[in-house]
Formats: C-alpha cells, structure tokens, sequence
C-alpha cells in the first residue's frame, strides 16, 4: 500500500526509554475505513505504538505517518482524536461545557447533544468533571475523542474501567463510528473485544508484531487441532503413535490428543478403537494463539538488543 493511501503507516519503528525497548522494530499499515485491534500482554508496546500514532512521542528510529501526514500534524488539524489509557478531565466544569469546549477548539465538529447521546453521557452533561466515577469519566473521554468528528480515532483500553452495560454502550456507538467509515485502532487485552470488533488483529508482544491477520488467521497461525474421546483405560503410548497425532494427555475415562493432521488421527482413532465415544474435534481457540505467540523465548527482550 503506498504511504499516502494508508490512515496509518509505522515503517520499522524503534522507541525505548532509557534501557527498555518498548518498540522494536514495528511495521504496520492501516487502511482507511479499518478497525484495527492492537492486542498483547501489558508491557508489549500497546501504548507506546498508540502514542507514537498520536504525536505524543517520537520513534527513535523509523518512520510514523497518519493520514499523510506527521503525526502533530495530523492532530493539530483535528483529524485525529485519542483517548489514553489514563488522563484526568479539566476541573471546574460541567461534562457539556468541557465537551462544547473542546468541540470549539475543531474546524467541523460534531453536534455536541448528538455526540453525548451517542456516549451514553447526555445524563451526565450537567455534573461537575471531579464528580464522575472511573467508568463515567472514560464515557466522557469517549466524547472528547468523537466530538471533532475526527477521520482516525485511536483508542487505548477504551473501556478497561467500564462495567458489563458500559462495554456494551461503548462498542454500539464504536460501530456506528466505524459504520461510517472512520478508521479506528483501539488497544485492548480483551481477546473477546479484539475478535468481536476487529476486522484485523495486530498482536504485539515484546515490541514486535507477533501476529498480524484476522482473528481466523491468527488462530490457524498457531494450527493444530485436538481430539477428545472418551476411552477408559487406553494406552496412551499406543494412542501417540497414531498418525497426525504429536501428544496425548489423560482426562479422566477422557482422552485429549493434540494433532498435527486430525483428519488421518481421527480415521485411525476410531478404526482402532472402535469403543471411543462422545468424540470431538476443537482447533486451537484465539486465547491458545495469543499464548503461545506471545510468550515464550521469541519475544523475550533481551539486554542485547536494547538500542543506546
Ligand atoms: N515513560 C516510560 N518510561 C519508562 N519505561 C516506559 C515508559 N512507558 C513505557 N515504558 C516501558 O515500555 C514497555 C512498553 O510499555 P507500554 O506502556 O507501551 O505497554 P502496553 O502494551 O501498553 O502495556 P499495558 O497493557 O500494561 O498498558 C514496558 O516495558 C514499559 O515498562
Ligand atoms: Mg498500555
């Protein structure tokens, strides 16, 4: 994709602080109208990536590029709105006046009472800033990012303080914002948000992108799939010998067989032992991807790589 079609571009982006690589080496391109997840364990560069994208700091080494443009750029002219993982709200104002004010402060922005509506914070609008609770204060956050009707939005753990309905609000008024085209990459470690509200997800662990796909591709990027049967007293030896099949492990009266190829395994499996029952095969499920991509010695910084 050529620099100027992407919403977000990160072309081999480094940033440390001091001693600790928090981005190594990150390539990514956004295309407009996506809704993009950054995914991983905390520690992984989630925020870091977001503040890059967002101006707040400068790589090291590489290149950012939003809409074209230099990241400040692209804020100073309102086409971007963000919202941190943490941040107070100005004091001494009610929730409208402060979004009316930052509603001021953008060339086109959008109603304010259609922006409130949308964040569920219009029954708010008249409570002072320092009287909100965590979940109110990051509704309200959620607003000041909308209400310059900005073309990327960049959202870090948007709705960690949030209750069960406040999810549910945030991600409705999230697809009537994505629906209209916006280009939208929230940080998350909700594996379920990432899957149900991505188009594509980017999983970073260690400061690289372990994976990068839909939720499907990263899934198949870790293969395999298991079989389990319920067969008293079966040899487990006899069973890891079966074709396809590369470990076994003992449930109960079950047994659970992790398959290179599980169609051969399956077909061997119930020639052999024409007994097994209540047989089922899983593949490998996002939450098993996410581990086994993100932990382990292929994403481990090491001292050696940390950049002076
Ligand atoms: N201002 C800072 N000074 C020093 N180290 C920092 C700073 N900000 C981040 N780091 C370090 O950089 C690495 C990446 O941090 P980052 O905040 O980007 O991770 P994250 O994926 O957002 O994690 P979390 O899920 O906990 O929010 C971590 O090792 C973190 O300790
Ligand atoms: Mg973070």
């Amino acid at each position: 994709m050529p620099t100027a079609d992407a919403s977000v571009r990160l072309s081999d982006v480094h940033k440390a602080y001091g001693t600790v690589q928090a981005v190594r080496g990150v390539d990514l391109a956004i295309r407009p109208g996506e809704t993009v997840a950054l995914l991983g364990p905390n520690g992984a560069g989630k925020s870091t990536t977001i503040d890059l994208v967002l101006g707040l700091a400068r790589p090291d080494a590489g290149q950012v590029r939003v809409l074209g443009e230099q990241p400040d750029d692209a804020v100073r002219n309102g086409r971007v709105g963000g919202m941190l993982q943490t941040g107070t709200l100005i004091e001494h104002l009610t929730v409208g006046e402060l979004v009316r004010m930052v509603a001021s402060l953008y060339p086109r922005p959008r109603p304010v009472d259609e922006v409130l509506e949308l964040t569920a914070t219009a029954p708010l609008a008249g409570r002072d800033t320092t009287k909100l609770s965590g979940g109110q204060t990051q509704r309200v956050r959620f607003a000041l990012a909308l209400v310059g009707d900005p073309d990327l939005l960049v959202l870090d753990e948007p709705t960690a303080a949030l209750d069960v309905e406040g999810r549910r609000d945030f991600w409705s008024a999230m697809r009537a914002v994505a629906g209209s085209g916006k280009t939208v990459v929230f940080a998350t470690h909700y594996l379920e948000e990432a899957d149900a509200y991505a188009d594509r997800i980017v999983l970073l662990a260690g400061g690289r992108v372990a994976a990068d796909g839909t939720a499907n591709e990263i899934r198949a990027r870790v293969g395999g799939r298991s079989i389990r049967a319920t067969l008293p007293g079966a040899d487990l030896a006899a069973l890891r010998e079966l074709p396809g099949v590369s470990s076994v492990d003992r449930r109960g009266d079950a047994v659970v067989l992790a398959c290179t190829d599980s169609d051969a395994a399956l077909r061997r499996l119930l020639d052999r032992y024409p007994t097994a029952r209540d047989v089922e095969v899983r593949s490998a499920g996002l939450e098993e991807a996410f581990l086994e991509l993100t932990t382990g010695d292929a994403v481990a910084p090491s001292m050696d790589e940390v950049r002076p």
